[in-house]
């Protein structure tokens, strides 16, 4: 059973563990819990927490962000950020979601699961369609996308920016 759990303050040791062993940065996916500390990863749920609540945009790419756990029956496996809105430059680059799946769990449909999931959240919270940015070389990703509904509308240098309908996912 695939479910999203809300990251949560209370979260432990077994995000702590899948998060270090998604990498830092990754397709421009960043996950700047690894290489914490457990003291610092707790501290930094909670400013995640935070910043899930919080409104209004602190500069271009600070933006009211959800994070999401996928679990795998009971375990996690890979992680999504939902942003609440867009800029300008989150037009360009990073979207309203960002994902991520565990290396060791790659390969087994929970990608696709995940955005559609984070689609269903983004309906949800109001946002009709979501856009993704992906790096022109992944082309895991953009299977992802696809296979969700989502349509290339635009290039720029590094990405392709794909729309995705969030009804009915
Ligand atoms: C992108 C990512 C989330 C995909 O997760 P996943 O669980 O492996 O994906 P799935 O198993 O659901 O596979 C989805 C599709 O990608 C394809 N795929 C998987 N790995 C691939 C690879 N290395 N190259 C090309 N296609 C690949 C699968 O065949 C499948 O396509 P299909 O429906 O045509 O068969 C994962 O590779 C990842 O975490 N990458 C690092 C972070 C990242 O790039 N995030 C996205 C930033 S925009």
């Amino acid at each position: 059973m695939l479910e999203l759990r809300r990251l949560s303050v209370d979260d432990g040791p077994e995000i702590f563990q899948m998060l270090q062993e998604i990498p830092k940065e990754e397709n421009g996916f960043g996950n700047n819990a690894h290489g914490m500390t457990y003291g610092e990863y707790k501290e930094w749920l909670s400013a995640k927490h935070q910043e899930s609540l919080r409104e209004g945009i602190t500069d271009g790419w600070k933006v009211p962000t959800t994070t999401y756990w996928l679990y795998a029956d009971g375990t996690p496996v890979g992680f999504g950020k939902l942003r609440h809105c867009l800029t300008d430059a989150l037009q360009k680059a990073g979207g309203h979601i960002g994902y991520a799946i565990a290396p060791a769990y790659r390969g087994k449909g929970y990608g696709k699961e995940l955005l559609r999931l984070l689609l269903r959240k983004a309906n949800e919270m109001g946002i009709e369609k979501a856009l993704v940015t992906i790096h022109l070389d992944n082309a895991a990703s953009q299977a992802v996308a696809f296979s969700n509904g989502g349509v290339i509308t635009d290039r720029t240098d590094e990405r392709v920016l794909i729309w995705i309908d969030t009804k009915e996912k």
